[in-house]
């Protein structure tokens, strides 16, 4: 009889999507009190991509989504399940992942969005890891996707400069077999008494879409940058740890660490404390910016397209995002 605990995870294909728009900080430069300089230097970012009119995070996660399965070498007919990891959704409801079901034409599959802003993706990797290892499905989509630009307060000079648009997704699949493969774990956390450091604070639910929040900007995004680049250093330092600890990895043994790109300093940093050398960092945040549920996805993409990860590699995950929620992933390839 089979056993369920022989059931793993893996990531059986990747795709990422980034809209063709380029937007500098030399752009900026032109309608903001910026620099390119200033941007560089604290941030490592030179550039970000920014949707076309006719795109949004469902039209961006669907053709990351069909990447990942043609790599995974399945038909949208094949995935249970969809789960788009998002916090700049298409609408308030129905759910993006179903606006991306349909045009998947993956009609068989069960299709929701989970809302982890930063950290959506690791987030949506555990709740995959849970149904593949358990039995439930066999094939699931997780598709982190953003449309930042459409959240963002172009005239603050202290959120603008940092964020993008874009997708990336994996395909999972579950397999059958003794030897640990694949997603070997994920450590997931938030503190809602932390709700207040970046946050959209417009009141949907709670108030009603009204005038007065539309006019003092609610609808966008607020941030206390240097608070949250603090709690972030700290936060993403201890889970990674922390999953290097339950897997009993040391950080030799260890390939690619893929952070969540919020801001160069803070991955220097965290690298540092974690004596991770930097040549195995990946890193892309000077293309994107912050595309936040995006970010690690479009990294895992670009990093096994380009052969910085190849087969029996271990890699981390590490991420911090609004919430405050924070969390690590180790996959075995
Ligand atoms: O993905 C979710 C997690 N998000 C993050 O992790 C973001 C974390 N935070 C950060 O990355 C950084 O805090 C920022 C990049 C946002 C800001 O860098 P900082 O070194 O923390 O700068 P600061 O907020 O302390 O501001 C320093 C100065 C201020 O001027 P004064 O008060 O010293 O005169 C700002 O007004 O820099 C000014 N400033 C700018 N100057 C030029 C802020 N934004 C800009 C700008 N260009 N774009």
């Amino acid at each position: 009889m089979t056993s369920q605990n022989t059931f793993r995870a893996v990531v059986a294909g990747t795709g990422a999507y980034l809209p063709e728009k380029i937007l500098t900080n030399k752009d900026l430069e032109k309608t903001l009190d910026t620099s390119d300089a200033w941007i560089t230097e604290r941030t490592g970012i030179r550039e970000r991509r920014i949707a076309a009119d006719d795109e949004s995070a469902s039209t961006m996660a669907a053709k990351a989504g069909k990447l990942a399965l043609e790599a995974g070498g399945i038909g949208p007919e094949d995935v249970d399940l969809i789960i788009v990891c998002t916090s700049s959704p298409d609408v308030l409801f129905p759910s993006t992942a179903c606006f991306v079901q349909n045009e998947l034409q993956a009609f068989g599959s069960a299709a929701y969005d989970i809302s982890a802003v930063c950290s959506g993706f690791v987030f949506g990797l555990s709740i995959a890891e849970q149904y593949l290892k358990n039995g439930r499905y066999k094939n699931i989509l997780v598709i982190g996707s953003e449309v930042n630009s459409r959240i963002i307060d172009w005239t603050d000079r202290s959120t603008c400069i940092l964020f993008g648009d874009g997708a990336g997704a994996l395909l999972l699949k579950r397999v059958e077999q003794e030897k640990p493969l694949g997603i070997l774990s994920t450590h997931i956390y938030s503190d809602g008494r932390l709700s207040d450091l970046i946050s959209v604070p417009g009141g949907i639910g709670r108030t009603g879409i009204n005038k007065q929040d539309v006019d003092d900007k609610k609808y966008f995004i607020k941030m206390s940058g240097n608070a949250t680049f603090k709690v972030a250093v700290k936060r993403m330092t201890d889970v990674i740890r922390e999953a290097l600890e339950f897997n009993g990895l040391s950080v030799e043994e260890v390939g690619l660490l893929v952070p969540h790109q919020a801001n160069q300093r803070i991955i220097s940093a965290v690298a540092e404390r974690l004596n991770y050398p930097m040549e195995k960092v990946f890193m892309n945040i000077h293309k994107y910016g912050n595309t936040s549920g995006a970010s690690i996805p479009i990294g895992i993409d670009e990093a096994k397209r380009s052969g910085r990860i190849q087969p029996g590699d271990i890699s981390v995950l590490g991420v911090v995002g609004a919430g405050l929620t924070w969390g690590s992933a180790v996959i075995k390839w």
